[in-house]
């Protein structure tokens, strides 16, 4: 049975979609079967892991709302051991469509079934919030690994998320455990860095990983290439910290045997990308994708919203937003606390 482990940290730009995909692609450049789940409406994973969507391909939101089969969805990446269950932005109103589902919160779990046997590992990508999605992941899971980039604000918000495992516990997955918190954008020149370090060791103690994420720029890169680091710049700090953390990991599962180095399955990838990108020279040549550029509906979506006229957004018949509206000029639930306050200042 494959060991399920969730990425998950509410706040946002932590590292969480760095992590999923790197320690995936890590994983299974030992030659470790891994699924990577993309559960984020931002498709961040599907995108940055280089998996290529068919017109035909279904997402996670499929499984989660259509019941359809989670093995229909899965893609293969570019690396052989390594395949993925991509996402798509209809998961944007997913909270609100499984409010009603019976077991909602198990939805995930239950349908992780078949693939469970298939794959060593299967790491999720969870999106920055607690709600339903979240959940589901953390149901689902066998342990989180809780990425905390090293900042200032580095453990602001951890109370809630570990507040939410232990409900999840309580209620719904006993034996869900911290796999372990992991610094990410670490900089050993900072002393912030190192006092960030300090403080989560303090309260974590050994549940914080050994391995250091370090701040570098290849891990950046890589996602606008659509390829974990490994196959951008296998030489890279950021590949021997990924696969550092994928072998701490390995070596608490008392898998340790798996030696990567200069993997012949590293070289089959990274030589099948030059080939496709050599085939490509001079047919479709596209500028150097440095900065991710919109597709031309969010330029007509920019475009609309800029030139609305305010009155358009206005509700016109003077309506109010709440369930009784008879009464227009009534306040607003709120609003006398409002008026209040403004008389007193
Ligand atoms: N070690 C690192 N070195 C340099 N840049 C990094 C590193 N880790 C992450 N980043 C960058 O930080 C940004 C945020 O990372 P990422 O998208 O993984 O965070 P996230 O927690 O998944 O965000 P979200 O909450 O929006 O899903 C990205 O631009 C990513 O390339
Ligand atoms: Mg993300």
């Amino acid at each position: 049975m494959g060991k399920v482990l969730a990425v998950a940290n509410q706040k946002g730009g932590v590292g969480k979609t760095t992590t999923a995909v790197n320690l995936a692609a890590s994983i299974a450049a030992a030659e470790v079967p891994t699924l990577l789940i993309d559960i984020d409406p931002q498709a961040n994973a599907t995108s940055g892991s280089g998996v290529t969507l068919t017109e035909e391909a279904h997402s996670i939101y499929e499984v989660l709302i259509e019941h359809a089969d989670i093995e229909s969805t899965v893609i293969p990446s570019s690396m052989q051991y390594l395949d993925v269950v991509p996402s798509d932005i209809n998961l944007v109103g997913t909270e609100v469509e499984l409010i009603d589902v019976p077991e909602r919160e198990r939805v995930l779990y239950h349908a992780l079934g078949s693939v469970r046997k298939k794959y060593d590992y299967i790491i999720i990508d969870c999106p920055p919030s607690l709600g339903l999605i979240t959940l589901n992941a953390l149901t689902a899971s066998d342990a989180v690994v809780i990425p905390v980039q090293a900042e200032y604000y580095a453990l602001e918000g951890l109370g809630q998320l570990l507040n939410t495992i232990s409900i999840v516990r309580r209620h719904l997955n006993p034996t869900l455990d911290i796999e372990g918190v992991l610094l990410t954008m670490f900089d050993g020149r900072l002393r912030l860095s190192n006092q960030v370090m300090e403080e989560v060791k303090k309260y974590f103690k050994e549940k914080v990983f050994t391995t250091v994420i370090r701040r570098n720029v290849k891990i950046s890169e890589a996602p606008s290439h659509g390829r974990p680091v490994i196959l951008y710049d296998a030489q890279s700090i950021g590949t021997k910290d990924y696969m550092d953390l994928a072998y701490e990991i390995f070596k608490r599962d008392g898998l340790e045997n798996f030696t990567v180095a200069e993997h012949s399955s590293i070289k089959k990838a990274q030589k099948d990308r030059d080939k496709k990108s050599d085939a490509g020279q001079g047919k479709t040549e596209k500028p150097s994708p440095e900065v991710y550029e919109p597709d031309a509906d969010f330029e007509k979506s920019v475009n609309d919203i800029l030139n609305e006229s305010p009155e358009e957004t206005l509700n016109m018949d003077g309506a109010l937003p709440y369930e009784n509206h008879q009464d227009a000029s009534a306040p607003a639930p709120g609003d006398e606390q409002t008026d209040d306050q403004e008389k007193e200042l």
